[in-house]
């Protein structure tokens, strides 16, 4: 069993595949605090229904990104953390977040690392006009969108998609693959070497 923690900032519905994925057996885990700097982020109610325990910090009350990371990690070395899931957290973790938690952060992006890192996503890649776009579940390093690759997914682009219709279809593969990457981190079956990470 690992005890997870998960940041987010917005609607949750990755936080909610995961929750599921639990709660059918999937993963041998369990979701001890999600952690939000949104108060109203929807994920906070999904978690709070489930009765899985919340906290909102808030940025603007530390000085600096240091001091707020350290606040995170206060929270996640109390629940005993061994799995920090990243699902739709919009702030950027700094480089003492990632040393603390080194290779135990997972996050999933939308689009087929290394194409189209960072914000928006969906929509450089509609406007690039690629045929083919995706998402990646990859652990996190102090780059954005960087690190190891753990699992992708691809999706067809088609002539009419727009940015929504693009991230819907995405959407539906995250839910996938972000609960099967944690499942094989719970089983002890990711190794990186380097860069890359192989599943045993
Ligand atoms: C997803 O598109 C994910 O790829 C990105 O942020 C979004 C989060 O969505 N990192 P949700 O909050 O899980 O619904």
């Amino acid at each position: 069993m690992i005890n997870i923690g998960v940041l987010a900032s917005g609607r949750g519905t990755n936080l909610q595949a995961i929750i599921e994925a639990i709660e059918e057996g999937k993963i041998k885990g369990e979701i001890k605090v999600v952690v939000s700097d949104n108060p109203n982020a929807h994920a906070l109610k999904r978690a709070q229904q489930y009765l899985i325990d919340t906290r909102y910090i808030d940025f603007k009350e530390f000085k600096n990104r240091e001091e707020y990371d350290k606040e995170i990690i206060k929270t996640l070395k109390e629940k005993k953390i061994d799995l920090v899931v990243l699902a739709g957290h919009m702030r950027i973790l700094g480089p003492y977040f990632i040393r603390t938690y080194k290779n135990k952060i997972m996050n999933i992006h939308p689009a087929l690392l290394p194409s189209f890192p960072g914000l928006n996503a969906q929509k450089q890649a509609v406007e690039y006009g690629i045929k083919i776009s995706g998402c990646t579940v990859h652990f996190v390093d102090e780059g954005v969108d960087s690190g190891p690759i753990i699992l992708q997914k691809a999706v067809e682009v088609s002539d009419d998609d727009t940015e929504e219709s693009l991230a819907e279809k995405i959407l539906k593969e995250e839910h996938q693959i972000y609960p099967w990457a944690i499942q094989l981190f719970s089983q002890g079956r990711l190794m990186i070497k380097g860069r890359k990470v192989f599943i045993k």
